[in-house]
C-alpha cells in the first residue's frame, strides 16, 4: 500500500494502472466498519482500490466540529492495509485548496443542496460537491463508492456526476449498523454510553414509519410529526423526520415510485442522521 499526499505523485502512480479498473472510496478518516464495507466493495468490484482521507474544511460550518473532528491516521492506515487497499491519498488542506478556501471554484447542486441537512448546514453540500469533484478529477476512477448512510450526499453526488457528465459510475453501499440498529458514524464517538443506547431510537422510528407505509398508511405528514414528537420526548433536538421521493428528495408526488425516510437529530454533542428505503 502506498500513501501519497501530493496530486502529481498520485497521478503518476495511477498512470501506469490506467488499463485496470480503478475504484475510489472518499473518506474523512477515523475509519469504522461502515467505511470498511465501502473498501470491501471497491476491492471486489475493481482491480485497484484508492481510498482518500481528507477532513475537508469547506464542508464544515463556522460553528461545526472541523477542529475537533477525530483524526486517527495511523490506525486508519493499519485498517486499510489489512483490507488490501492499494493507494491512500492523504493530502493537506493547502494541497487541496492552494488558492485558499474563499476564492475557490465551488460546485453546487441547487436542487438538492438546500433541503433536509442543507437547511441546518448552509454551505455544507457545496463543500461536499466541490471536494468530491476535485477527488474525482485527481483520481479519475472508473467507479466511486459512497455510503447510503449519507443518502442526501449520495443522491447529490449522483446528480453532480450525471449533470456534469463525469465519466464514472457511483455505487451506493448499504448502511452498516451496530447491533442496536444505530448507524455507524465517526460522530457516535461524541456520545456517552447512555446516549449511544438512546440513539438507536432514530432507526426504530424510521423502521416504524416504513412498516406503517408498507401496511398502507400513506399519511406521511402525520407519520413525520409522530416521529419528531417521539424523538423530542426522548431528549433529541430534532432537525427533521421526512418521507421523501428517494431520487429527488422532494415530498412524494405522482412520479414517486421509491421513498426514502430520513431523519436528523442532535443528541448531546452529536448530530446524528439515518435513513431507510421503501419501495412503493
Ligand atoms: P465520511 O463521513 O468519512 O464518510 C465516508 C463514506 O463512508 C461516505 O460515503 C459515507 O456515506 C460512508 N459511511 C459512513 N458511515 C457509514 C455506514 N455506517 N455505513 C455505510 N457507509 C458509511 O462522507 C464523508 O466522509 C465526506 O462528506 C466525503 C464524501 C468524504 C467528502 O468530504
Amino acid at each position: 500500500m502506498d500513501t501519497v499526499g501530493d496530486i502529481a505523485g498520485l497521478r503518476t502512480a495511477l498512470d501506469v494502472q490506467r488499463h485496470r479498473k480503478i475504484g475510489l472510496v472518499p473518506t474523512m478518516g477515523n475509519l469504522h466498519a461502515g467505511h470498511m464495507a465501502l473498501v470491501r466493495e471497491c476491492r471486489r468490484a475493481c482491480d485497484i482500490c484508492v481510498v482518500s482521507i481528507f477532513v475537508n474544511p469547506t464542508q464544515f460550518g463556522p460553528n461545526e466540529d472541523f477542529g475537533s473532528y477525530p483524526r486517527t491516521l495511523a490506525e486508519d492506515l493499519r485498517l486499510l492495509k489489512a483490507a488490501g487497499t492499494d493507494f491512500v491519498f492523504n493530502p493537506s488542506v493547502d494541497t487541496m485548496y492552494p488558492a485558499g478556501q474563499e476564492d475557490h471554484v465551488s460546485v453546487s447542486v441547487p436542487s438538492l443542496a438546500h433541503t433536509l441537512c442543507g437547511e441546518a448546514r448552509p454551505g455544507h453540500f457545496d463543500g461536499v460537491a466541490t471536494v468530491v469533484a476535485k477527488l474525482f478529477n485527481i483520481v479519475a476512477p472508473h467507479e466511486a463508492f459512497l455510503g447510503e448512510k449519507d443518502w442526501q450526499q449520495l443522491t447529490l453526488i449522483r446528480t453532480m456526476v450525471r449533470q456534469l457528465d463525469m465519466p464514472l459510475w457511483v455505487t451506493g453501499v448499504p448502511t452498516v449498523r451496530e447491533a442496536s440498529g444505530l448507524a455507524m458514524s465517526s460522530r457516535n464517538n461524541y456520545l456517552s454510553d447512555e446516549e449511544r443506547q438512546r440513539a438507536a431510537l432514530i432507526n426504530r422510528i424510521l423502521n416504524g414509519i416504513k412498516t406503517g407505509i408498507e401496511r398502507g398508511d400513506h399519511d406521511y405528514e402525520a407519520a413525520e410529526a409522530r416521529g419528531r414528537q417521539k424523538l423530542a420526548a426522548a431528549g433529541f433536538d430534532v432537525d427533521y423526520v421526512a418521507v421523501r421521493d428517494a431520487g429527488r428528495l422532494v415530498p412524494p408526488d405522482a412520479d414517486t415510485n421509491r421513498l426514502r425516510i430520513l431523519a436528523a437529530a442532535r443528541l448531546g454533542r452529536a448530530r446524528l442522521i439515518d435513513n431507510v428505503g421503501v419501495a412503493l
